[in-house]
């Protein structure tokens, strides 16, 4: 049995005064268990947010980080930085990174590398654009990209990642994917990671969905078989509504 994870990626959003807020609000309505609860919120907020919610089960993740260990890398933050400060995940690859920032599968993967090296839970993205589905190629894209993500790695670390499946299209749009279609794309992205790392890593391995997720459709994604959790932009901002998803869940 697979534990859910219902993961906040609060992306640009929130200044630590609003973190700290959440914290409060968060700590106090907090009480579903059997979901394991993540909120990925910006550097600026993270140390802030690990005091906040410091002996809670609502752990702490960043959004992106370094692969190098240290070093002349401007503007950058590292593993053992984020470890330092109590922060346990961290979100590699998003769309909007490999977008706007010229995330590549290969940098991906030296991410995830240094992430699990320092300990950290690396939630990897993947997902394909509209054009690419309406191309039919949804199925290459994300073997491409989880096949790059874990490159080099052992069946043993992979069974401790967590992938996220984020169509693209469907982030901060509102039209989020079919559940039913959703968990298709998930079950290939299961078996590519059986074909390079084994069935039973593959069946260890955490999958989310990501895009449009919502307290009034998370339930639809959790009915599924492949789906174990989701990774949450916008209705991860309010607690009320974090913790709804995770009841839903
Ligand atoms: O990483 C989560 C995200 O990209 C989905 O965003 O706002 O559609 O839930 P949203």
């Amino acid at each position: 049995m697979r534990t859910p994870i219902i993961a906040g990626n609060w992306k640009m959003f929130k200044t630590i005064a609003e973190a700290k807020a959440f914290a409060a609000e968060a700590k106090a309505g907090n009480n579903t268990s059997g979901v394991q609860k993540v909120i990925c919120a910006p550097f600026t907020a993270l140390a802030a947010l690990t005091e906040a919610l410091a002996g809670t089960d609502i752990a702490v993740g960043a959004q992106n980080m370094h692969f190098a260990e240290q070093g002349a890398y401007t503007g950058e933050v590292s593993a053992s930085m984020l470890k330092e400060i109590g922060v346990e995940y961290v979100i590699l690859g998003h769309s909007e990174r490999r977008q706007y920032f010229n995330e590549t599968d290969e940098t991906v993967n030296q991410k995830v590398v240094a992430a699990l090296a320092a300990d950290l839970v690396p939630i990897v993205c993947v997902g394909e654009s509209l054009e690419q589905r309406e191309a039919g190629e949804t199925a290459n894209v994300v073997r491409t990209q989880t096949e790059g993500a874990f490159a080099g790695l052992t069946a043993e670390q992979v069974a401790k990642a967590i992938i996220a499946y984020e169509p693209i299209w469907a982030i901060g749009t509102g039209k989020s994917s079919t559940a039913e279609d959703a968990n298709e794309t998930i079950a290939i992205i299961r078996s590519v990671v059986a074909e390079r790392f084994g069935q039973e890593t593959a069946e260890a391995v955490r999958i989310q969905y990501g895009g449009s997720v919502k307290p009034e459709n998370i339930a639809s994604y959790m009915a599924q078989p492949d789906i174990d959790g989701a990774l949450v932009g916008g209705a991860s901002l309010a607690a009320d509504s974090y913790l709804q998803l995770v009841a839903g869940a």
